[in-house]
């Protein structure tokens, strides 16, 4: 019997079992079908990006991750002595056994001891010996503790500007109006003026957004920016919402996270949320400075993301949140009304 023979008798059997034509036909309309292709390679990626990237795996010196898993334990110990006083009972023992391991693989790799890293981790440690001992607790796990954080407290030097916890800073009375006046006044920008912006202010936005919150205070922010115009039109090119005033853009920010701060892909939203707080503390202090802005959205298939990373030099571990584009406005620059929905729209009262 001839081969072809063979295959039509085979599919003669197949197609009689009910249901199974109409099936392997839309399996195949599927297969085609752009979207669910674009699902698919997407998907992957994510998959690849999370299995390689979002782990604490250390093969030697690792500054990113040691740092990332430090602040995540010795935080677990600074949050906990700022607790309600009718829940201070003697905790954190294993954060603390933690955060002591941490700092002596801190020292194997000779990292430095003045990084704030390092300084944070001693002041918390310093403050939960304080607090273990005031609290007089009988178990034995406690004064132990003590005993090794002191012992490796006692050849480190610590600044004052790390002693934890403070009070907060008061709020100013004045401050939801200034808030409001300047959320108000902050309008994406498609008009920019060759006005050069000094990179000092964009420091001094940047040292304002280090303030936004971060899960666990791992603060998995990268910002690049770029001044020249053949980068910015290189990553531009890259990008399809800047048709028509690209151009003009006379600084590019490219907002990513740092996939090697978080442990686990429970964690997978994490850089998206930090990133969003940081960006728009970001783009409030710019605007508190005059230097306006606009989002570029980076909703790309993974070729052009890693595209982005080569042209734009950027780390592959580091996920690509947005573009931004910033600048002074022209002159009678005009902007979109960009009406908000209703309140109701938005806010549930439950
Ligand atoms: C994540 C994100 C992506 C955006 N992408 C673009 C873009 O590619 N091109 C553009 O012209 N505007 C972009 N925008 C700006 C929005 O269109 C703008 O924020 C919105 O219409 C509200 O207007 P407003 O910013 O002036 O208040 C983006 C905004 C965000 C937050």
């Amino acid at each position: 019997m001839s081969k072809n023979s063979f295959l039509n008798i085979f599919k003669a059997i197949l197609f009689k079992i009910p249901g199974l034509h109409k099936s392997l036909k839309n399996l195949k309309k599927a297969v085609g079908d752009a979207a669910l292709k674009t699902r698919f390679i997407n998907f992957k990626r994510d998959i690849v990006e999370d299995w390689k990237y979002i782990n604490w795996d250390r093969k030697g010196v690792d500054y990113w991750k040691l740092s990332s898993e430090l602040i995540f334990y010795y935080h677990k110990l600074e949050k906990g002595l700022c607790l309600p006083p009718e829940n201070r009972r003697w905790f954190g023992l294993q954060p603390a056994e933690k955060t002591l391991e941490l700092l002596n693989e801190w020292d194997k790799f000779n990292l430095p001891k003045t990084a704030p890293v390092y300084q944070a981790a001693c002041g918390v440690l310093s403050a939960y010996c304080q607090f273990t001992k005031n609290i007089s607790s009988n178990d034995p796990s406690a004064k132990l503790i003590v005993t090794k954080l002191e012992r490796y407290l006692q050849q480190v030097s610590f600044d004052s500007r790390f002693i934890t916890p403070i009070l907060p800073d008061i709020t100013p009375d004045s401050s939801f109006d200034i808030l409001q006046q300047l959320s108000q006044s902050r309008r994406s920008t498609r008009n920019f003026s060759n006005k050069v912006v000094d990179l000092e202010l964009i420091s001094k936005a940047v040292h304002v957004a280090q303030l936004s919150p971060s899960a666990c205070n791992r603060q998995p922010w990268k910002l690049h920016i770029y001044d020249k115009r053949e980068d910015i039109d290189n990553m531009l090119a890259l990008q399809n919402g800047n048709r028509g005033f690209g151009h003009k853009v006379p600084l590019l920010g490219v907002m990513c996270c740092d996939l090697g701060s978080f442990f686990d892909s429970t964690e997978r939203y994490e850089p998206h949320l930090d990133g969003g707080l940081f960006l728009m503390t970001f783009i409030l202090a710019l605007q508190s400075q005059g230097i306006a802005s606009c989002c570029l959205n980076w909703c790309v298939n993974p070729d052009r993301d890693i595209a982005a990373h080569r042209v734009g030099n950027i780390a592959s571990n580091e996920r690509i949140l947005t573009f931004l584009a910033i600048g002074y406005s022209e002159e009678a620059t005009l902007v979109p009304l960009s009406a908000r929905r209703p309140l109701t729209d938005v806010l549930i009262k439950h």
